[in-house]
């Protein structure tokens, strides 16, 4: 199995996975969810825009809703770079992947470039946004899940294997790699020095899964879910709680009113070394790569996601979905009664 190498003198060095922006039909409802549920702060917000950012983030915002009539949707994610020359750098470099570039005025933002990744992932690169004060130890502030801080994006693409030699060869090191024999399936990626920023795993796309924030223990994120509960939303709670295989962590993902997918996750192990070589295995080997133990997710797991605005979807050849929970509950009812 060849898994892409790392490019560790990359030309432009990116700093993290930092933001999203997605379209909502009702913005209050968008704002209720993101407060009360995930405790996030709004930083900003007019008729048609909410800015949110989790508690201990500096920057102005790492998630914004747009109102919209249209059906939900993704419109990009977004990544940081250390300053402006490394922006440049940026533009340059996907310019030569014959990659379209342009640079856009964003509220709150510095100078803003948009662009698309080789898999066709509409992204937002940045250097600097306004800053804002942390609230973490404003403990009287606090609700829902507390979130702390964006986390990282996974999307789902029909070619792995290309999104892994791109973002590889940008200085992105690969922390879990899954294959099918020696099809890959699947590819973590990070620059940060936690396990994700970047995932990508095979199926139609580009199409937007989920993105993360950090939440600071078990509780905070029962007290999401419970919030979900009370004010409506228990069947959003789609997976979890529960604790990964993969991934090192605990759990839970939820949906937002418009049905776009959030996890929620504990601190995640720290990668300190640069010579931590990728967790590579074959996903026919692991029991369940979502679950150390539990329930399978849900098939609305797998299935559903997040368009990106006005973005082509190639269906993919593979068969990326993992069992449901469905058809678990097939499968052991039969072993029950001997069928
Ligand atoms: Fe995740």
């Amino acid at each position: 199995m060849s898994v892409p190498k790392t490019n560790l003198r990359p030309a432009v060095r990116f700093l993290r996975a930092s933001h999203a922006s997605f379209t909502s039909r009702d913005l209050d409802k968008s704002r209720e969810f993101y407060t009360e549920v995930l405790g996030l702060l709004v930083s900003d917000e007019d008729n048609d825009t909410l800015y949110l950012r989790g508690l201990e983030e500096r920057a102005h915002h790492s998630l914004t809703i747009k109102r919209s009539q249209d059906e939900p949707a993704c419109l990009r994610v977004g990544m940081r770079v250390h300053d402006e020359e490394e922006l440049e750098r940026a533009k340059h470099t996907f310019e030569r992947h014959g990659l379209p570039c342009r640079w856009v005025d964003e509220p709150f933002q510095g100078r803003t470039l948009h662009t698309v990744d080789v898999v066709g992932t509409p992204l937002e690169i940045v250097a600097s946004m306004t800053h804002q004060p942390r609230r973490d130890r404003q403990v009287q502030m606090h609700k829902g899940a507390a979130a702390r801080r964006f986390d990282h994006y996974q999307i789902t693409v029909p070619d792995v294997h290309k999104a892994a030699v791109f973002y590889t060869s940008l200085g992105f090191r690969i922390a879990d790699y899954m294959t099918m024999g020696e099809h890959p399936v699947g590819v973590f990626l990070h620059v940060k020095n936690t396990p994700y920023d970047l995932v990508f795993l095979e199926r139609d796309g580009p199409a937007f899964h989920h993105y993360a924030y950090i939440v600071p223990d078990v509780q905070s994120m029962l007290r999401a879910c419970d919030t979900m509960g009370e004010l409506g939303w228990g069947e959003n709670v789609e997976f979890g709680p529960g604790k990964h295989s993969v991934g090192h962590s605990y759990y839970v993902y939820v949906r937002d009113p418009d049905g776009h997918r959030v996890e929620l996750l504990l601190p995640p192990i720290v990668y300190m070394d640069g010579d931590d070589p990728p967790s590579v295995f074959d996903v026919r080997t692991v029991k369940s790569p979502q679950v150390a133990w539990g329930l399978p997710p849900r098939a609305s797991w797998f299935v559903h996601r997040s368009r990106f605005l006005d973005c082509e979807v190639t269906p993919s050849l593979g068969d990326g979905d993992g069992l449901t929970l469905e058809q678990y509950l097939v499968i052991t009812d039969r072993q029950a009664t001997g069928e």
